[in-house]
């Protein structure tokens, strides 16, 4: 299945500095649970977003014996180190050079690192584009697109939302009959041709509800899909939203949309709190925003709404339509009180 993707063994390595940039993704339909091997249990689609990224300088030093070391800003980081060499050494089948040398990787995000905006996508992402442009040297260069759909398979062994930060616009990883082309090895984008104009220009302004750690790793999270007796249900339920997903995003139906992309938010949220052990990631502020949401769209019948990952902070999501300034008059006279020190991170999506 995933032979397409085997490296070439026939290789020259010689010492190189590569640097790649990244962005962050939000999820619409969530990707929550997985299989061996990082396979989703679920199609998911996502925004690919403009601002949040992670700028990656790869240094690797050929001849070397195999080692990483990760510097965040530069702040020397083991663990991360630990894991990126973990991960260098599961996917060598697929770049047979990998442990050839040593590498240096200096990274940095653009947004706070503790924002709960998902790091590990951009970060993921920044590295199998590295690499893929270490392979391209070592190996001779492939024709871009399959370069593309290599580093976003690589991506996915990393962390699976990564995969789908690879590609601009509207993005789907797992396999579904509503998506041609689609796959559970690498995202692929939506087509354009079935997408609204008023979905492709959106805001997606993040409140920082609670900074720092968050309580449950998405490691530990998918994990817990696993014994919940819910998670079949929920995984169908997910194949089964790309159907209006799909109309939706043909016909602009935003009043549908705003239901889908808040449902998937508090399924994600309820899965977590059903299962053993339970956790409620939501804070307060998590809940006061979502009521004033509320209140607002009931008044103004504007399209102000939200989505979640697995943390307190809200994606406040809103296109660009006309009615923008009066829903950003709205978040800062209303909402950014509830978050710690007003924060706010500002982004698009990116098209
Ligand atoms: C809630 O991609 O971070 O953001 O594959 O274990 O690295 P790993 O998980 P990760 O999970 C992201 C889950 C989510 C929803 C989503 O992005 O689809």
């Amino acid at each position: 299945m995933t032979t397409q993707f085997i490296g070439k063994q026939d290789f020259t390595v010689s010492s190189q500095t590569v640097s790649e940039s990244c962005p962050s993704n939000i999820a619409l339909i969530k990707y929550w649970g997985k299989y061996a091997d990082q396979m989703p249990a679920n199609p998911s689609i996502s925004f690919t977003l403009n601002h949040c990224k992670t700028n990656t300088a790869m240094e690797f030093v050929a001849g070397e014996p195999f080692s990483v070391k990760t510097f965040l800003v530069g702040n020397e980081e083991a663990k991360f180190a630990e894991k990126i060499e973990k991960y260098f050494k599961n996917i060598e089948q697929y770049l047979p050079w990998i442990l050839k040398g040593k590498y240096i990787i200096r990274t940095e995000n653009t947004f706070p690192h503790s924002s709960g905006i998902a790091s590990s996508a951009s970060g993921f992402g920044a590295i199998a584009k590295c690499l893929m442009k270490l392979d391209n040297t070592f190996t001779g260069k492939i024709n871009e697109d399959e370069s593309l759909k290599k580093a976003s398979f690589l991506a996915r062994l990393g962390s699976g939302s990564a995969c789908r930060s690879l590609y601009n616009g509207l993005i789907v990883w797992g396999e579904t009959d509503e998506v041609e082309g689609s796959s559970d090895l690498f995202a692929v984008s939506y087509p354009d041709t079935e997408i609204h104009e008023v979905f492709k220009n959106f805001n997606d302004w993040v409140l920082l509800i609670h900074e720092g750690q968050k309580s449950v790793s998405s490691t530990v999270g998918h994990g817990l899909m696993k014994t919940n007796p819910y998670a079949e249900r929920r995984f169908q339920e997910a194949r089964e939203n790309f159907v209006p997903m799909k109309e939706i995003l043909k016909t602009g139906d935003m009043d549908r949309f705003i239901k889908l992309v808040e449902h998937e938010a508090l399924t994600l949220h309820a899965m977590m709190m059903m299962s053993d052990p339970a956790f409620i990631l939501m804070k307060t502020g998590t809940l006061e925003v979502i009521n004033k949401i509320w209140d607002f769209r009931r008044e103004t019948h504007l399209p102000l709404f939200f989505t979640l990952d697995a943390g307190a902070n809200v994606h406040l999501l809103f296109p660009n339509d006309g009615s923008e300034e009066e829903i950003k008059t709205f978040i800062n006279a209303e909402l950014l009180q509830h978050t710690q020190k007003n924060g706010v991170v500002k982004d698009v999506m990116r098209f």
